[in-house]
């Protein structure tokens, strides 16, 4: 069986890795993958953003599936166009994939169906969004409607920050149409948590709870980035929460979803805050997460592909999603100057001898080969993962494995899961 995967970041490498393994799988191709993808599967030169591209590779090459890893092709319709063709996607239809794609619609669709959520008001002038900041006070959350790649989102914590990004989205366009409407946010304390989860239009499993490290420096400093880290299992999701979050959150959204009659299969992505009055969605992604999917695949000893035929066949079961109960960490090597400007082409040494160690693993990111050499090119460049019988071994073993790794100004977290060691003490 060929399986075919969309995307070129750590996650897609992983989602490769992952299918590799699977019995029955012979073959993995990749588009557009990067050069550590090119590295264990066929990559061919589709950018994850050209359908038409990609249905045509996909009607040519005939995978038996294609694992959608990115949100551009999920809400531009790609699953919707490779059905059409009778090629099986793993990824939901464009209306399903709203739930990303418009925060307004995953506002309105929460309030529905009474998914706890942060109060909220939707404002198509910036008038209105004034008025709307006066009422919510401050601290106050302001997101623009549409796709804005993780930048969209400003925490605002004086009305002179919350003006200013009324003016960027709504007056100055920088998010272009994505920002025609906003959503102005309540803002939720707590911890946060990432809560994935196997759907098939009707039973929704959710997979080992992780939690993502947004912001580019330690403590959480500086600006919201892709995501500097991860690691999983997280312990601020007990099993007690677990239960609340599937009862209050996952079964609600999938069954309201079979209501609208948007039917949603592939993977739901939970962005929870974990609030003192329980567990709120501050978004939902159509998709793995990354960098969380770096720490959640190696902790699946069950088979990814047979799960992802099991949501397409709407007979997804608990047997099929079974989990190792060791520990996984990622950090995230990104370049200089990122989540800004950054250069590109920058050497990379040290892999080979980071991935000595048998429970380490670097899955390439933004990669290149030039000349027979591993380049930088792209902000976020290699995720390097460590499993071990508990966090804190695998933090020890991630940052010795980090320490091997160099390339000029590379910079990386080194506080990765540091919360979590402190709750587990
Ligand atoms: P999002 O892209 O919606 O996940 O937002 C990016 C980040 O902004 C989240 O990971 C949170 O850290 C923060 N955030 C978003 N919404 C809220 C909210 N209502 N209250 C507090 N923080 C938020
Ligand atoms: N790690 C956040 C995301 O994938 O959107």
């Amino acid at each position: 069986m060929k399986i075919m995967v969309v995307g070129g970041g750590g996650r897609e490498y992983g989602l490769v890795w992952a299918a590799k393994q699977s019995v029955g799988v012979s073959e993995v191709i990749a588009a557009p993958g990067n050069a550590g993808i090119a590295q264990i599967a066929r990559c061919l030169p589709v950018a994850a953003e050209d359908i038409e591209g990609l249905v045509n590779l996909a009607k040519k090459e005939r995978p038996k599936i294609v694992l959608i890893g990115p949100e551009i092709p999920l809400t531009l319709g790609l699953t919707d166009r490779l059905q059409a063709e009778g090629i099986a996607a793993f990824g939901p239809t464009a209306a399903a994939a709203r739930l990303e794609g418009s925060k307004t619609f995953a506002k309105e669709f929460m309030t529905k169906y009474r998914i706890p959520t942060a109060k909220y008001a939707v404002c198509r002038h910036s008038l209105e969004a004034s008025k709307a900041l006066d009422e919510f006070g401050i601290p106050v959350v302001i997101k623009a409607d549409g796709l804005a790649a993780g930048k969209g989102v400003t925490v605002a914590m004086t009305r002179e920050e919350a003006d200013k990004a009324i003016q960027k989205a709504m007056v100055d366009k920088v998010f272009g149409e994505a920002g025609d409407c906003v959503v102005i946010e309540e803002y939720l304390s707590g911890e946060e948590a990432s809560i994935l989860a196997f759907a098939d239009g009707k039973t929704i499993i959710p997979l080992v709870g992780s939690q993502d490290h947004k912001r580019i420096f330690d403590n959480d400093q500086g600006p919201n980035t892709g995501g500097m880290g991860a690691y999983a299992p997280a312990p601020v999701v007990t099993p007690e929460l677990k239960e609340k979050i599937q009862k209050e959150i996952l079964e609600p959204t999938l069954s309201g979803m079979q209501e609208e009659g948007t039917p949603y299969r592939g993977i739901l992505y939970a962005g929870l805050m974990i609030t003192a009055l329980g567990p709120k969605v501050i978004e939902f992604n159509c998709r793995f997460g990354d960098p969380e999917t770096q720490v959640i695949l190696p902790l699946l000893t069950s088979d990814l592909i047979a799960a992802a035929q099991a949501c397409l066949h709407e007979n997804l079961t608990p047997e099929l999603v079974r989990w190792s109960d060791e520990a996984v960490v990622c950090v995230v090597m990104a370049a200089p100057g990122y989540p800004g400007s950054y250069p590109k082409d920058l050497p990379i040494t040290g892999i080979a001898e980071a991935e000595q160690d048998p429970d380490v693993m670097v899955w390439h990111a933004g990669t290149a080969e030039k000349d027979g050499q591993i380049v930088t090119s792209g902000g976020r460049i290699l995720s390097v993962i460590a499993k071990a019988k508990d966090l804190k071994a695998a933090v020890d073993k991630v940052y010795q494995a980090a320490e091997k790794i160099s390339f000029a100004g590379a910079q990386y977290r080194k506080d990765i899961a540091k919360l979590a060691l402190a709750r587990l003490k």
